[in-house]
């Protein structure tokens, strides 16, 4: 019982004080907040209690730690003049959001007539920016087995971008191995910088690639580019040309020891080199043609 009374009378005593402390006290109803850009926003300044009936109203604006005045002496100024307004009872209305409003923004009522006459909040905002056309970069042909590495990238967009790769139309899943369309594939995909790397291209990785940039504003995506995957061994082509430049002056050297007494003479090399493919067309010929056509035969399989 006795205990009772004591805590109604502390009650009582802590609501007295209250009344009759005058104090200015702010509230939001987020200090985190975020729009798209071109949209509009309210950055909410609430005011709790006070008992100053002109209290002073200023906003600032705080980007890398610096301030700079947004509501100053019943005026918008800076940036946002003419883009934005005072909502009663000390919210910020931004109207069309600007990538460069993106900052924090800092309320602060002056009310002299209290006894705490000042108090503040603070708010950040972040203005959403949608992705732009990503640059797409995929090679137009490439040879089966070989690491390439496709690239999506676009910079405008905030939040950062995050990627998505198709390939004919179809999403590639980030991980290969849950998909039974991409099962044998070897891409590895990293969302974050766009990159889509094969460690051995294969035959059914040809086709159309493209790519999305999205964010929480929205998606950009570029338009598909085709790659072409070759059944073609460089190492083997260049042994097979190389073997066709060997017989070709196998033949040349052995035409002139032939005739060494004919219409081609060795003594002058130079004129030997001109002159022997216009004597034997059908000989001279033959060899590099023949490396050109098995050149052209692996290219088509
Ligand atoms: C919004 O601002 C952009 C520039 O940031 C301007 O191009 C556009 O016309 C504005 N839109 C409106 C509705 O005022
Ligand atoms: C993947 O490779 C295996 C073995 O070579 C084959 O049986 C299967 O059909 C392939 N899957 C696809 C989707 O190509």
């Amino acid at each position: 019982m006795a205990f009772g009374s004591q805590t109604l009378s502390l009650l009582l005593i802590s609501m007295l004080c209250h009344s009759t402390t005058f104090a200015v006290i702010l509230r939001t109803t987020e200090n985190s907040v975020w729009v798209n850009e071109f949209e509009s926003i309210e950055l909410t300044c609430l005011i709790e209690s006070i008992s100053t009936n002109n209290p002073r109203i200023e906003w600032k604006k705080i980007k890398n730690s610096v301030p700079s005045y947004v509501y100053f002496q019943n005026k918008i100024s800076g940036d946002l003049e003419h883009r934005a307004i005072l909502r009663e009872p000390a919210n910020l209305y931004i109207l069309n959001a600007s990538r460069s409003d993106s900052a924090q923004y800092r309320c602060e009522v002056a009310a002299f007539d209290d006894q705490k006459p000042f108090d503040e909040i603070l708010i950040s905002l972040a203005v959403r920016v949608k992705p732009v056309v990503p640059r797409c970069n995929v090679p137009e042909a490439v040879t089966v087995g070989s690491t390439i590495e496709l690239h999506c990238i676009e910079n405008e967009g905030f939040p950062q971008s995050q990627y998505q790769w198709f390939h004919n139309n179809d999403e590639l899943p980030e991980d290969p191995k849950t998909s039974i369309k991409f099962y044998n594939s070897s891409y590895i995909m990293n969302t974050e910088t766009g990159s889509l790397k094969f460690r051995s291209v294969k035959k059914e990785d040809a086709g159309e690639y493209h790519c999305h940039a999205k964010n929480d504003a929205g998606t950009s995506k570029c338009s598909p580019q085709t790659m072409e995957v070759y059944d073609l061994d460089i190492l083997g082509i260049f042994l097979k040309v190389l073997g066709g430049v060997a017989a070709f002056i196998f033949v040349t050297v052995g035409l002139c020891q032939l005739q060494k007494n004919g219409y081609c003479s060795c003594r002058d090399h130079r004129e030997t080199n001109y002159k022997v493919p216009q004597h034997d067309n059908r000989l001279d010929y033959a060899s590099p043609d023949e490396g050109h056509f098995r050149h052209k035969s692996s290219f088509v399989i």
